[in-house]
């Protein structure tokens, strides 16, 4: 009987000493969840704030750099207005004067507006149907040929010539009476290859533009090439060519530009499921850019 008592007050002694360990090692391992739980949100914390200088960073720049181009246009527009006013210049000169400057104000808000959807991660907005892709570019040449400089020309080699992408050199006339298609948005794939003809026109002095369409020997895609006589692309910029505000024209301000076309153009494209891909010319001079889209 004393043997069962002191048995069992044993017995009880130990099982509440192990559950007293048990107890203790449940909270050890609560407590290391808990702290790995913590030290993983804090990391996660400081990455994020990280994150968020760098994107205060980028975005007092993109305001910086916003503000002194939009000065620019403004002050000639003050200018031009100020000297009318004080009867200086001819108000019909003043007024054209006034007019190039506002094009220029307009154009950089449209393309500061259109960075700043695409930096928010809105997007721009695309509405896709079938477009003639030819017929775009006929539009843009047509239209860009009357700022030409003297002595330079532009011409088209419009598709669908079998060759293009990957072609090898592969020609196939069979249906060069059928025009070549595109699920696109028309406005802003008109937009992005206005930009890559208005840059071959910028930066060429002398010579011929080449335009051309062609579609791939498999037909899945449509490749757009535009091919300038300029001074080609400066070589330092041309890892980040498509990023934006990278623009490099030594010693010439007329040529000044904001560089935004290309990091736009390299979106809308993005946008189309293409790519978009530059290269100074081997054999002659300039550069030629080169669009690959999917064809319908
Ligand atoms: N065809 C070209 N030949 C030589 N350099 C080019 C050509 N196209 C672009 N570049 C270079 O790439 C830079 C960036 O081009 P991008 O179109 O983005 O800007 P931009 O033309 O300078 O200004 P914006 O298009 O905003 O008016 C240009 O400043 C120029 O240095
Ligand atoms: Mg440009």
């Amino acid at each position: 009987m004393i043997n069962e008592a002191i048995g069992s007050s044993t017995y009880s002694h130990s099982r509440a000493g192990v559950l007293s360990y048990v107890s203790i090692f449940e909270n050890l391992w609560i407590q290391t969840e808990l702290y790995q739980q913590i030290s993983e949100s804090s990391r996660r914390l400081e990455l994020a704030n990280e994150q968020l200088k760098i994107h205060d960073k980028m975005q007092q720049e993109f305001i910086s750099i916003a503000s002194h181009e939009l000065r620019t246009p403004v002050q000639s527009i003050l200018g031009f207005a100020s000297l009318a006013n004080k009867a200086q210049i001819e108000p019909i000169q003043a007024c054209k004067g006034i007019l190039l400057e506002a094009y220029k104000l307009q154009q950089l808000t449209n393309d500061l507006l259109d960075v700043s959807r695409i930096e928010s991660g809105a997007s721009l907005s695309y509405v896709m149907e079938k477009v003639r892709i030819n017929e775009i570019i006929l539009n843009i040449v047509n239209a860009i040929k009357i700022s030409l400089k003297q002595g330079v020309s532009i011409e088209t080699g419009l598709g669908p010539n079998i060759g293009g992408v990957g072609s090898g050199g592969i020609h196939d006339n069979s249906d060069n009476n059928k025009e070549i298609e595109i699920y696109a948005d028309k406005i802003r794939i008109a937009q992005a290859i206005s930009n890559i003809v208005g840059n071959a026109v910028k930066f060429t002095d002398r010579g011929t533009i080449r335009v051309e369409s062609l579609v791939s020997v498999d037909k899945k895609r449509v490749e757009i090439k535009v091919c300038d006589s300029g001074n080609g692309i400066a070589e330092d910029i041309l890892p980040n060519l498509f990023d934006k505000f990278v623009t490099k024209t030594p010693g010439n301000e007329n040529k000044r530009g904001t560089g935004l076309g290309l990091y736009i153009t390299k979106a809308i494209i993005d946008a189309h499921k293409g790519e978009i891909f530059a290269a100074n010319n081997n054999q002659t001079v300039g550069a030629t850019f080169t669009i690959v889209l999917p064809s319908v």
